[in-house]
């Protein structure tokens, strides 16, 4: 194996065409706007059009990278989802197709709850530093959804993040030392006959923090940084108030002291996206650390971290440096033009596309046009998911 520099050499996001706003929720749920808003910290969240799923986000998400890089040196491509639309046939063949990958590729999609892109990212960095030429396409999409009227729903959303990784990256090098902790515990999860996830809200924030603890300690052990060494850090979020909670936790672990200010500047420019998207589980971290080089412009040259917790659970924590000269290579206008383009649902049409099931039935089931993404889910025909690219 060479010795590689591998990373991030370029990072794209898409959502879906819709969006709730919280304080709709808060009136029709009957509870205080504020307890989602200041207590999650949550401003809206993403909601799925008819015609959109992870493989329109996905392939939203990535078209823009594979425009600017070409796809001649894309060997692999590595879906990361919880949401799959299939047992069998990754999710990611669907993004090959609608993107005109070349057929001398592999396709695989990768699944540990919200855990999964930082999997695939570590795969991809595996594969560079064994043949430095080949670029690997990594997408994280999901879309979070929980029963209509539970705690969770307001920690509903949707989102995809695409991302290059390639030897030699422009934006973030992904560093060596990393820490895991992984456990067989039943904090969130979804059965294979259920569409929403089943979840023990405090257990899983607790169980959140504690695998963040022992990631950092494992980290350490294999000599990662001291924890004062990074600029910012970039938490998953299933709401954006748990990247605060999980990060207060570590510093309370270590003994060190922060007030409100030194929680803001370690996490906050992390969040402004997933404050508006809502959960993207396994793309959340990724949304994070877009929004986190879309925001600070202070990081060349910086350590950052990278906390990824996937339920049931899996955590990393990871260490990687901004490359300087990365705000060239970044796309602040197309990420906030995909926040800023979608259109206000109505609360009767977000419970509709919420309750609407996919017809097992095997006849020909078009779906109305409602996205005006450049991918979209067409129709469900004879159990096939039939997609088309319409810009
Ligand atoms: N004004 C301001 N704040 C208020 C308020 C008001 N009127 N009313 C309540 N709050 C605050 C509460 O004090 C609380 O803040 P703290 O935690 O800082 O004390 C916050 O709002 C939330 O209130 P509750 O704890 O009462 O909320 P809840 O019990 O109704 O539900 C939840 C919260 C458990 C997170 C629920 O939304 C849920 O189950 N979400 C899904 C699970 C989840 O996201 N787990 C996170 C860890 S697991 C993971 O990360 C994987 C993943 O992606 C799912």
């Amino acid at each position: 194996m060479t010795d590689v520099t591998t990373g991030i050499h370029d990072l794209s996001l898409a959502t879906a065409h819709y969006v709730l706003d919280q304080t709709t929720l808060a009136r029709e749920l009957g509870i205080d706007d504020a307890k989602l808003k200041d207590g999650l910290g949550q401003d809206a969240m993403s909601v799925p059009a008819a015609d959109e799923d992870i493989v329109t986000m996905a392939a939203t998400a990535a078209r823009p990278i594979i425009d600017r890089h070409g796809a001649d040196r894309v060997r692999t491509v590595l879906l990361a989802t919880e949401t799959g639309v299939d047992q069998s046939k990754s999710a990611g063949l669907y993004v090959h197709g609608l993107l005109g990958l070349p057929h001398t590729c592999r396709v695989v999609e990768l699944k540990q709850a919200c855990y999964s892109a930082t999997a695939a990212l570590q795969f991809a960095t595996a594969l560079i530093a064994r043949d430095p030429e080949q670029h690997v396409l990594v997408v994280a999409s999901d879309i979070a959804k929980y029963k209509r009227g539970s705690a969770a729903e307001p920690t509903q959303g949707a989102a995809a993040l695409a991302m290059l990784v390639t030897a030699d990256p422009a934006i973030l090098r992904v560093e060596p030392s990393s820490g895991m902790h992984s456990e067989d515990i039943m904090d969130f999860w979804r059965p294979n006959y259920r569409a929403e996830a089943v979840v023990d809200g405090k257990f899983s924030i607790d169980a959140y923090q504690r695998a963040v603890v022992s990631a950092f300690a494992d980290y350490r052990e294999r000599g990662g940084r001291d924890l004062a060494e990074f600029a910012a850090f970039c938490y998953h979020q299933p709401f954006t108030k748990m990247a605060v909670k999980a990060h207060r936790h570590l510093l309370d672990h270590l003994g060190v002291t922060a007030g409100p200010a030194d929680l803001h500047a370690a996490v906050n420019a992390s969040t402004h996206y997933n404050r508006v998207l809502g959960n993207s589980y396994a793309a959340s971290a990724y949304v994070g650390l877009a929004s986190l080089l879309d925001h600070r412009d202070d990081l060349a040259d910086q350590p950052i971290a990278i906390v990824s917790y996937g339920s049931g659970s899996v955590a990393e924590f990871l260490g990687a440096t901004v490359v300087p000269g990365y705000r060239d290579h970044l796309r602040s206008v197309e990420n906030a033009a995909a926040i800023d383009q979608r259109k206000t649902v109505d609360y009767t049409r977000y419970c509709e596309l919420h309750d609407a099931c996919t017809p097992p039935d095997g006849g020909h089931h078009p779906n109305p046009q409602e996205t005006t993404a450049p991918f979209r889910l067409a129709a469900i025909s004879q159990h096939k998911r039939l997609y088309e690219a319409v810009a």
